[in-house]
């Protein structure tokens, strides 16, 4: 009984096989060991003793060989799991992180944000009125040729700038108003390693009573002196915007750059802008800036070409 007993259990593979090893040998009922036990009570008394000791150590026997047959089947062997546990550890999964673009318009923000500019957002599907009139942008204006913008339908177009959203912050709020908006614009141009068909744009806005120019050019510069460096500097160059007057362009100079690297435009609020969100350009002025979020990143990280960006290149994108 006790050889058949092991035999059973130690040739058991699976947790059914052992639980029908069990149930042959070790069943309460109608097991073999019960079985045995019965038996003990027809034994002569003389040979009791004997009877008794060996089957207690057959009881005994046969329950640790069942302990041991489930250890086995419970835990496969490394072979059966297809785990081999010799071999050296995996190496361990990679994160990912935030785009470069990400990153950079966070930096911009947080950059602003302690010159006290708040953050806005607005919608990528513009109206004509925001994206053109309100900026003082008439309708034979070159700026709103169908060959230059990506309109959807007669009023609806995916917008050019962010200036869009100086407007309908305007409209919800009166003056003062101090900040910046960053977003994605659209613009028919062929792709080449410096323009693209999308990108985007920080935008700044500034409207107090007494606001000039000079607020404009320290802004600008504590901006590029915090986002790019101490030894950055910067140059305004006459311009025209419908929707500033006067009009700049920004350039920046860095130190052992060879050359003034334009960066974005800039100006005094425009008096009618100011008029077509119900400002009182007798009471308050402003300023604004856009400057061009892929730029400022290329710059800054010497990457020289903005199609990277798009690429989804695991080589370019883990550098950042
Ligand atoms: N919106 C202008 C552009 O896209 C940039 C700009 C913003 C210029 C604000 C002046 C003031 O080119």
């Amino acid at each position: 009984l006790e050889a058949a007993g092991l035999a059973a259990f130690r040739s058991a593979e699976v947790t059914d096989a052992v639980e029908a090893a069990r149930i042959e040998f070790l069943g309460l009922k109608q097991g073999r060991i019960k079985a045995a036990q019965e038996r003990l009570k027809a034994v002569e008394p003389s040979d009791r003793k004997a009877y008794g000791q060996r089957f207690n150590a057959a009881k005994k026997a046969l329950e640790a060989a069942w302990e041991a047959a489930k250890a086995r089947v419970d835990r496969p062997s490394d072979a059966a799991s297809g785990i081999d546990v010799t071999l050296p550890g995996s190496p361990r999964p990679r994160l990912g992180h935030r785009h470069p673009l990400t990153q950079t318009a966070d930096e911009l923000i947080d950059l602003f944000g302690r010159l006290g500019f708040g953050v806005a957002r607005g919608p990528e599907v513009e109206d004509v009125f925001h994206n053109f009139e309100a900026l003082n942008i008439p309708p034979a204006h070159p700026a709103r040729d169908p060959a230059d913008n990506f309109y959807l339908s007669d009023g609806a177009l995916l917008r050019s700038q962010t200036s869009t959203i100086q407007i309908r912050v305007m409209e919800r709020q009166p003056p003062p108003v101090r900040i910046v908006a960053i977003g994605r614009v659209y613009r028919p141009d062929e792709v080449d390693p410096t323009h693209s068909f999308m990108f985007h744009q920080i935008e700044g806005l500034m409207v107090d009573r007494g606001i000039t120019m000079a607020h404009l050019k320290s802004t600008l510069r504590l901006f590029a002196e915090g986002y790019l460096g101490r030894d950055v500097k910067i140059r305004f160059r006459p311009s025209f915007f419908p929707f500033t007057e006067p009009s700049v362009e920004v350039d920046m100079l860095w130190h052992g750059g060879d050359r003034w690297v334009e960066m974005g435009g800039a100006g005094m609020v425009d008096p009618n802008v100011l008029r077509a969100v119900g400002y009182d350009p007798d009471e308050v002025t402003g300023f604004a800036f856009g400057l061009g979020v892929e730029r400022l990143c290329m710059r800054k990280h010497g990457i020289d070409d903005i199609r990277q960006f798009t690429l989804n290149d695991v080589r370019f994108l883990s550098q950042f």
